[in-house]
């Protein structure tokens, strides 16, 4: 999507040498700031940081994470040790597994020498992919917006967190109808919950601005508001992990918007891509939430009025925080899932429709052939 005007991915192949190029998310809105991974240690501090963050990217910086590893060592135990220390970065978005477990099939299956070289091209191969399937998401999730906006003559979406296309490769899961949408003429406007206590609203807010879409920034605590006031005319959020029964696990906070939005009567979509669903979690329960810094709740960072970066403790450093970075939304409050391969009901059978070869006993999918076998140790469901 834009920035200044330029069409720009979150990830993308150095020019000089084996490297890659991400936005440095930690700076934003604020500040623009590319940063280079040169290794498996910038790659994993770049995701364990959240200079890299939303689950689709999260996979993709993980695939290339390997390459970098590869390059100078390329042995079964070098991988395996590649893979385990990548997969620990962060626990919940499944997305981080299904590349690592893609990539370890892929380059468990040729000798070391072959390697490397294989590894950036699975790595490019699978952020090619999450650009393609979110940009099929938003043409999917327009399908169903179109019918909102055709009976009121405009559209007003709310999501959550910051699933646009800084949280993919490119285009976004929830953003990519609202994008989808605006291209097409709808006028179309986003309410932007501020997302609490990372505030990744403020990415969402800078990405719409910078792409022109109408949008307003509201405190997490007003969405209850607006949803029953009948100012919203769907909940369009992502996912870190949908398990085989629907549930879905996302930013914390949105299981409160959907329990409004089922209140008021509003369609509340998960717009996802495959990588995001994980048939081996039977259900919610078993998705590990992840549990953050209670610094993240204690102090707040923004810029000063000098427009200089400032941190402003709200807390005293001994005050008790607890701050789980995910909650786990019923699939029950889901209207709808929104793939690449289309839109399907929040269930294990609405799932499987979709994605007939992950029904037991059916061929692996040819994008992943040996997913179920070769996930990494570790793995938390
Ligand atoms: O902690 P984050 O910023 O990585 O969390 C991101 C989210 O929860 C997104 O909603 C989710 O990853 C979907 S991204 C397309």
């Amino acid at each position: 999507m834009n920035v200044n005007g330029s069409p720009t991915r979150t990830i993308w192949p150095a020019r000089e040498g084996r490297a890659v190029d991400i936005i440095d998310q930690t700076a934003l809105p604020h500040a623009w700031r590319t940063l280079r991974l040169a290794t498996l240690e910038d790659a994993a501090h770049a995701i364990r940081s959240m200079q890299v963050r939303g689950a689709p990217l999260i996979g993709a910086t993980a695939a290339y994470g390997v390459a970098l590893a590869l390059a100078a060592r390329a042995d079964d135990d070098a991988l395996a040790a590649t893979v385990a220390t990548l997969a620990a970065t962060r626990p919940t978005a499944v997305n981080l597994h299904w590349a690592l477990a893609r990539m370890h099939a892929v380059l468990t299956a040729l000798p070391p020498a072959a390697r490397a070289d294989a590894a950036w091209r699975e790595a490019a191969a699978i952020a090619d992919e999450d650009a393609a399937q979110c940009r099929r998401i938003g043409e999917h999730g327009l399908a169903l917006l179109r019918p909102l906006a055709e009976k009121r003559g405009r559209l007003d979406v709310m999501t959550h967190c910051n699933a646009g296309w800084l949280a993919t490769v490119d285009y976004g899961t929830a953003l990519a109808p609202v994008y989808a949408a605006f291209e097409a003429g709808i006028d179309v406007r986003v309410w932007v919950s501020e997302t609490r206590p990372r505030n990744q609203g403020l990415l969402t807010a800078w990405e719409l601005k910078q792409h022109g879409v109408p949008h307003t920034v509201i405190a997490d605590n007003a969405a209850g508001l607006l949803l029953a006031r009948g100012e919203v005319d769907a909940v369009i959020v992502g996912a870190d992990r949908i398990a085989a029964n629907g549930d879905v696990a996302n930013k914390v906070g949105t299981y409160l918007k959907a329990l409004a939005a089922r209140e008021a009567g509003v369609p509340f979509y998960v717009a996802a891509p495959r990588s995001t669903v994980d048939f081996a979690c039977a259900d919610g329960a078993a998705i590990p939430i992840e549990e953050r810094a209670g610094d993240e709740v204690r102090v707040v960072h923004g810029n000063d009025a000098g427009g200089a970066p400032a941190a402003v403790h709200q807390l005293p450093a001994d005050e008790a925080v607890v701050n789980p970075a995910f909650d786990v939304t019923p699939a029950r409050f889901v209207s709808a899932l929104i793939t690449e391969r289309g839109t399907c009901a929040a269930s294990g059978d609405g799932l499987l429709g979709l994605y007939p070869e992950m029904k037991p006993g059916s061929r692996p999918e040819p994008d992943s052939k040996s997913h179920a076998k070769s996930r990494p140790e570790g793995h938390g469901a």
